[in-house]
């Protein structure tokens, strides 16, 4: 496993290594006498905070990299966490994308749908994970969602909110829908924010679409969902959500989209990356666990086995399981 974070066994030990005379620069020659191999950092430009611990091995995820992987055939590990210590265990625990999803409604403030949560809620949870992240000197990519009502009215309002999450410290933003949205995504990609597009069971327009219910089973809702993603990717959405989704969809439409990553959830084993909500796949569902999911913890003795084991499953393809874990 990669070693992102450096252990120290108590507090002396820690700030005996923040000493100056004490610390490795990155970079530099070891003159500790430790024989250690200093680690090579990245050049952190405009006034990044001095490492609070080592820099983490891996590289950090960028959107260069995420369409490399998904041109290489690499999955894309996504995982949803909405606060400093999860998303940091994530990162170490090696996912790829940290998606700081609406889903908090529910899994944090105890709602009964994503539909009532706030852009404010959503600054402030991607603000912890963006810190989180950043404490550990991690490298996932960091997704926030626009929630409800936050990009409806106009690109314009769109733009404003997905500045207030990218100014939190999210790398791209993510939005439901398809046909009305292509306008508003093709508005920030073009002012410079990744988009990441979202289509199927919309939580969002859960009211409208009569509940979680599989959606694109019909020819003629397939044919909708596979002309709105072709319009997300022409206007450049660079990943696609596909919740609860026909797995032989999925499938096709990972294959047609080639510069946007599918990331199924629901959706088959053949996207280009797969994402859960984090409480989800620890097995903090005490109601009845949606098909698509599995409970990472139930072998594993800790949290960050668990997201190990997820991202493992997920990089190997043996997660999901098509006759398990979709339609
Ligand atoms: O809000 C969320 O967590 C999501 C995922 C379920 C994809 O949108």
């Amino acid at each position: 496993m990669l070693e992102c974070v450096a252990s120290f066994n108590d507090e002396d030990e820690m700030n005996a290594a923040r000493k100056p005379e004490n610390r490795v620069e990155a970079g530099r020659p070891d003159q500790t006498g430790s024989g250690a191999t200093p680690r090579r950092a990245e050049a952190t430009p405009y006034g990044t905070l001095p490492p609070a611990s080592s820099p983490a091995t891996r590289k950090p995820v960028s959107l260069p990299r995420l369409m490399e992987m998904r041109a290489r055939g690499e999955k894309i590990a996504m995982l949803t966490a909405y606060d400093a210590t999860f998303a940091a265990v994530a990162d170490a625990a090696g996912v790829d994308c940290i998606l700081v999803g609406d889903s908090l409604g529910m899994v944090c403030q105890g709602l009964s749908s994503t539909v009532a949560v706030t852009l404010e809620a959503m600054r402030y949870h991607v603000e912890c994970v963006t810190r989180g992240v950043r404490r550990v000197q991690g490298t996932a990519w960091i997704i926030g969602d626009l929630p409800y009502g936050s990009y409806h009215e106009s690109p314009e309002q769109a733009l404003r909110n997905a500045a207030v999450l990218v100014q939190a410290g999210a790398h791209m933003v993510k939005l439901e829908g398809g046909g009305w949205t292509t306008e508003t995504v093709r508005f920030l990609v073009e002012r410079g924010i990744p988009v990441c597009a979202h289509l199927g069971l919309t939580p969002q327009t859960v009211h409208a679409l009569g509940g979680y219910r599989v959606q694109g089973k019909t020819e003629d809702d397939a044919r909708v969902l596979r002309a709105h993603a072709l319009e997300l990717q022409e206007a450049g959405a660079s990943l696609l959500v596909l919740e609860m989704v026909p797995a032989r969809l999925a499938a096709e439409l990972t294959e047609a989209l080639a510069r946007c990553a599918t990331i199924g959830i629901g959706a088959g084993n053949e996207t280009a990356g797969q994402v859960l909500v984090l409480h989800d796949m620890l097995g903090m569902n005490l109601g009845k666990m949606a098909r698509f999911v599995r409970d990472f913890m139930a072998d594993s003795s800790s949290v960050r086995g668990a997201i190990e084991a997820y991202v493992a499953a997920v990089k190997d393809g043996s997660f999901p399981v098509n006759a398990e874990h979709a339609w």
